[in-house]
Protein backbone atom coordinates (compact mmCIF):
# COMPACT_ATOMS: atom_id res chain seq x y z
CA UNK A 1 0.00 0.00 0.00
CA UNK A 2 1.17 3.41 -1.35
CA UNK A 3 0.19 7.05 -0.07
CA UNK A 4 0.30 10.13 -2.17
CA UNK A 5 -0.71 13.57 -2.48
CA UNK A 6 -2.99 15.40 -4.78
CA UNK A 7 -3.76 19.42 -4.98
CA UNK A 8 -6.38 20.51 -6.73
CA UNK A 9 -4.78 24.14 -7.71
CA UNK A 10 -6.65 27.15 -7.62
CA UNK A 11 -7.48 27.05 -11.48
CA UNK A 12 -9.09 23.86 -10.73
CA UNK A 13 -11.13 24.82 -7.78
CA UNK A 14 -12.25 28.44 -9.31
CA UNK A 15 -13.34 26.23 -12.53
CA UNK A 16 -15.71 24.01 -10.38
CA UNK A 17 -13.72 20.58 -11.33
CA UNK A 18 -13.45 19.51 -8.13
CA UNK A 19 -16.50 17.19 -8.10
CA UNK A 20 -14.91 15.94 -11.36
CA UNK A 21 -11.52 15.03 -10.23
CA UNK A 22 -12.43 13.29 -7.28
CA UNK A 23 -14.86 11.20 -8.95
CA UNK A 24 -12.29 9.72 -11.41
CA UNK A 25 -9.77 9.09 -8.13
CA UNK A 26 -12.85 7.56 -6.50
CA UNK A 27 -13.66 5.36 -9.96
CA UNK A 28 -10.22 3.68 -9.66
CA UNK A 29 -11.10 2.41 -5.89
CA UNK A 30 -8.38 4.00 -3.79
CA UNK A 31 -9.38 5.17 -0.58
CA UNK A 32 -8.94 9.08 -0.07
CA UNK A 33 -7.40 9.46 3.73
CA UNK A 34 -7.43 12.72 4.48
CA UNK A 35 -9.18 16.25 2.15
CA UNK A 36 -9.51 19.77 2.87
CA UNK A 37 -10.27 22.64 0.95
CA UNK A 38 -7.79 25.54 2.36
CA UNK A 39 -5.66 29.13 1.58
CA UNK A 40 -2.06 28.21 1.93
CA UNK A 41 0.75 30.62 3.58
CA UNK A 42 3.26 31.46 1.06
CA UNK A 43 5.72 29.36 3.51
CA UNK A 44 3.83 25.93 2.89
CA UNK A 45 4.05 26.97 -0.86
CA UNK A 46 7.43 27.66 -1.06
CA UNK A 47 8.12 24.67 1.01
CA UNK A 48 6.16 22.36 -1.58
CA UNK A 49 7.89 23.85 -4.92
CA UNK A 50 11.28 24.21 -3.09
CA UNK A 51 13.12 22.09 -6.40
CA UNK A 52 12.17 24.94 -8.52
CA UNK A 53 13.53 27.41 -7.31
CA UNK A 54 15.63 29.59 -9.56
CA UNK A 55 13.73 28.29 -12.24
CA UNK A 56 12.85 31.00 -14.65
CA UNK A 57 8.75 30.26 -14.02
CA UNK A 58 9.09 30.27 -9.92
CA UNK A 59 7.77 33.34 -8.88
CA UNK A 60 4.91 33.19 -11.58
CA UNK A 61 4.14 29.40 -9.91
CA UNK A 62 3.77 30.94 -6.59
CA UNK A 63 1.58 34.12 -7.97
CA UNK A 64 -0.43 31.80 -9.34
CA UNK A 65 -0.70 28.81 -6.62
CA UNK A 66 -1.62 31.80 -4.00
CA UNK A 67 -4.71 32.68 -6.20
CA UNK A 68 -7.03 31.27 -3.89
CA UNK A 69 -8.38 27.72 -2.54
CA UNK A 70 -6.79 24.41 -3.11
CA UNK A 71 -8.14 21.39 -2.16
CA UNK A 72 -5.52 19.30 -0.81
CA UNK A 73 -6.67 15.06 -0.83
CA UNK A 74 -4.64 12.04 -0.04
CA UNK A 75 -5.20 8.65 -1.64
CA UNK A 76 -4.12 5.13 -0.52
CA UNK A 77 -3.84 2.18 -2.66
CA UNK A 78 -1.77 -0.10 -4.49
CA UNK A 79 0.70 2.11 -6.98
CA UNK A 80 -0.74 5.19 -6.07
CA UNK A 81 2.20 7.13 -6.76
CA UNK A 82 2.54 5.68 -10.44
CA UNK A 83 -1.14 5.87 -10.78
CA UNK A 84 -1.95 9.44 -9.94
CA UNK A 85 0.66 10.82 -12.23
CA UNK A 86 -0.58 8.42 -15.38
CA UNK A 87 -3.88 10.36 -14.48
CA UNK A 88 -3.08 13.63 -14.29
CA UNK A 89 -1.22 13.53 -17.68
CA UNK A 90 2.34 15.48 -18.86
CA UNK A 91 2.59 19.00 -17.04
CA UNK A 92 1.91 20.77 -20.42
CA UNK A 93 -2.10 19.69 -21.34
CA UNK A 94 -0.99 20.49 -25.18
CA UNK A 95 0.90 17.21 -24.61
CA UNK A 96 -1.21 15.26 -21.68
CA UNK A 97 -3.18 12.35 -23.71
CA UNK A 98 -6.86 12.81 -23.69
CA UNK A 99 -8.45 11.01 -21.05
CA UNK A 100 -6.21 12.43 -18.14
CA UNK A 101 -7.10 15.05 -16.37
CA UNK A 102 -4.99 17.49 -17.79
CA UNK A 103 -5.30 16.29 -21.14
CA UNK A 104 -9.51 16.68 -21.01
CA UNK A 105 -9.54 20.32 -18.94
CA UNK A 106 -5.93 22.10 -19.23
CA UNK A 107 -4.67 24.53 -22.00
CA UNK A 108 -1.81 25.95 -20.19
CA UNK A 109 1.62 24.98 -18.40
CA UNK A 110 1.26 26.50 -15.96
CA UNK A 111 -2.58 26.97 -15.13
CA UNK A 112 -2.58 22.88 -15.25
CA UNK A 113 -5.09 22.24 -12.56
CA UNK A 114 -3.59 19.36 -10.55
CA UNK A 115 -0.61 18.06 -8.61
CA UNK A 116 0.36 14.40 -7.83
CA UNK A 117 3.43 13.87 -6.17
CA UNK A 118 6.34 12.26 -8.40
CA UNK A 119 7.56 9.65 -5.96
CA UNK A 120 8.09 7.76 -2.97
CA UNK A 121 9.88 10.63 -1.06
CA UNK A 122 8.14 13.61 -2.45
CA UNK A 123 4.80 12.34 -1.30
CA UNK A 124 6.46 11.39 2.37
CA UNK A 125 7.69 15.14 2.21
CA UNK A 126 4.52 16.65 1.06
CA UNK A 127 2.19 15.29 2.67
CA UNK A 128 3.76 16.32 5.82
CA UNK A 129 3.33 20.11 4.80
CA UNK A 130 -0.72 19.93 3.44
CA UNK A 131 -1.49 17.99 6.58
CA UNK A 132 0.71 18.41 9.57
O1 LIG B 1 3.48 19.38 -11.83
P1 LIG B 1 4.52 18.49 -12.47
O2 LIG B 1 5.29 17.67 -11.46
O3 LIG B 1 3.93 17.65 -13.55
O4 LIG B 1 5.56 19.46 -13.20
P2 LIG B 1 6.88 20.21 -12.66
O5 LIG B 1 7.87 20.21 -13.75
O6 LIG B 1 7.29 19.67 -11.32
O7 LIG B 1 6.38 21.71 -12.48
C1 LIG B 1 5.64 22.11 -11.36
C2 LIG B 1 4.59 23.09 -11.80
O8 LIG B 1 5.21 24.29 -12.25
C3 LIG B 1 3.76 22.66 -13.03
O9 LIG B 1 2.72 21.76 -12.70
C4 LIG B 1 3.25 23.98 -13.54
O10 LIG B 1 2.12 24.45 -12.79
C5 LIG B 1 4.44 24.91 -13.27
N1 LIG B 1 5.28 25.13 -14.46
C6 LIG B 1 5.25 26.37 -15.09
O11 LIG B 1 4.55 27.27 -14.63
N2 LIG B 1 6.01 26.59 -16.21
C7 LIG B 1 6.80 25.63 -16.71
N3 LIG B 1 7.54 25.86 -17.78
C8 LIG B 1 6.85 24.37 -16.08
C9 LIG B 1 6.07 24.14 -14.95
MG1 LIG C 1 6.77 18.12 -10.10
Amino acid sequence: MEKTLILIKPDGVKRGLVGEILQRFERRDVGITNLRLLTPTIEMIKEHYKEHVGKIFYQELLDYIMEGPIVAFVIEGNNVIKMARTMIGDKDPIKATPGTIRGDYGNSIRRNIIHASDGEASAEREMKIWFN
